[in-house]
């Protein structure tokens, strides 16, 4: 068993830190922020991730895991260190490297020459080169092993990944970060870390793509009055295409599908590529949300000024905490830019409403109260197995229900006297 650091303490960095410890792993996850140190030193955990907390409980019980704040103090004395730090979108679209040099400073000047720098965040190619530089130690071997896990489903998805991808110029340094994963059964995949680092853009620009064609399909459905689930369900039977990621809704949001998809049209770019796919994937995205607009506006009637508006859901997907460049709050914003009364509710949004000029509600029933729109955001299965008639009594005419998860019934909501539009149905 080896000890491992692992620098950040978040989606990534957590979920590394605790699913490592769980393999028997002595692992120390450290990260800037004391707050969240001193609540995870508490087994108290800063996200919401289903599964994270009794692993993290776990980790604490049996000493394998443990909390410090700054990259140096976990890393002193590790075998391998795993930089889990943000990566955002700079201002010109590409990857902002700055947070993943730091944390490589801070490594380098403390880890022993045996140790292995492992980075697990999302950067453009050639940014083992990047790290080795800013550790400025030529001694200390850096490997790249990017991370495929989904917010909502981290554990899981770390524990059982589709393979485990590993970058490195030295063998011997692969081998060893691949000894990290035995209890894990998946495919191991071996390479050069420029390839690592392109399988991961590569992987999140076609996870777009689906997104974005299948929404695409859905505008055509629309038009020509077919049914996008009879048409995902035909085409996702297809092995070659595959049945997973083909859910018609608002776009894709989160912290990583719009910067990696920027990112990957700057690298290329810089390659001397113009990825006008990509670039149509993109655009596909932002039109999304505005027909996500266009529908309630046209339920509204054609103006949305002075309309209230129920928006059930603002988190960019189910089961997370995570707010980041979430197309639930895009399409909220733009009701509010029209002069709609936006009242908003999240099963996990409990403090501030995080759209300026939204009023931020305690549930479901209490942002339908005299309202006649709703606009279903976020595909939480509480909105599911919401008692209808009570809704639909709470409500004012035309009870109109624009669904863009399409998560509910057309066909008994129709019934219970709600006017409803989905996507692509
Ligand atoms: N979130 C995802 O679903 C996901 C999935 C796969 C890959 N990734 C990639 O993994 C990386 C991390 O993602 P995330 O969502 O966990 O990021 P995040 O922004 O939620 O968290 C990063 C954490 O690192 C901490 N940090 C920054 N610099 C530090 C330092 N020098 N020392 C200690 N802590 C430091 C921050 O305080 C923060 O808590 C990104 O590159 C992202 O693109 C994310």
């Amino acid at each position: 068993m080896n000890r491992i650091a692992v620098v950040g303490a978040s989606y990534v960095g957590l979920t590394t830190a605790a699913c490592f410890a769980k393999l028997g792993h002595h692992v120390v996850c450290a990260d800037i922020d004391p707050a969240r140190i001193e609540r995870l030193q508490r087994g108290e955990l800063p996200i919401v991730e289903p599964g994270l907390e009794e692993l993290v409980r776990d980790g604490l019980a049996t000493g394998h895991l443990s909390f410090v704040v700054g990259a140096a103090a976990a890393a002193r004395d590790c075998e391998f260190a795993y930089l889990c730090v943000q990566t955002p979108q700079d201002s010109q679209g590409a990857a902002d490297l700055s947070w993943v040099e730091a944390a490589a400073r801070e490594v380098g000047a403390v880890v022993g020459s045996e140790a292995i720098v492992v980075n697990k965040s999302t950067v453009p190619v050639g940014s083992t080169t990047v790290v080795e530089r800013a550790m400025g130690r030529p001694d200390v071997r850096v490997v790249s092993n990017p991370e495929f896990l989904r917010e909502g489903s981290a554990v899981h998805d770390f524990l059982h990944p589709d393979r485990v991808v590993i970058g490195s110029e030295d063998r011997a340094a692969a081998v060893r970060v691949a000894s990290l994963f035995l209890g894990i059964s998946a495919p191991l995949i071996v390479t050069d870390p420029a390839s690592a680092e392109t399988i991961k853009y590569a992987a999140n620009a076609f996870l777009a793509t689906k997104v974005s064609f299948v929404n695409a399909v859905a505008a055509v459905c629309e038009a020509v009055g077919a049914d996008i689930g009879d048409v995902v369900l035909g085409i996702g039977s297809d092995q070659r295409i595959g049945a997973e990621f083909l859910r018609p809704g608002p776009g894709w949001g989160g912290s990583c599908l719009p910067k990696d998809t920027q990112a990957l049209v700057h690298i290329a770019e810089g390659a001397g590529y113009d990825f006008g796919l990509l670039r149509g994937v993109i655009q596909v995205n932002e039109d999304q949300r505005s027909r996500v607009v266009d529908k309630v506006r046209r339920a509204a009637g054609g103006d949305l000024a002075g309309r209230t508006i129920a928006a059930w859901g603002l988190t960019f997907k189910a089961n997370t905490d995570d707010l980041r460049d979430s197309p639930a709050i895009a399409v909220a914003e733009r009701l509010v830019a029209e002069g709609a009364l936006v009242r908003a509710y999240d099963p996990s949004v409990d403090d501030a409403s995080p759209v300026e000029g939204a009023e931020l509600v305690a549930d479901a029933y209490a942002a339908v109260e005299d309202a006649p729109l709703v606009a279903l955001l976020t595909e939480w299965d509480e909105f599911r197995w919401l008692d209808f008639r009570k809704v639909a009594g709470s409500m004012t005419s035309p009870r109109a229900v624009v669904d863009a998860r399409n998560l509910l019934d057309p066909a008994a909501m129709r019934r219970m006297g709600f006017s409803y539009q989905g996507v692509g149905r």
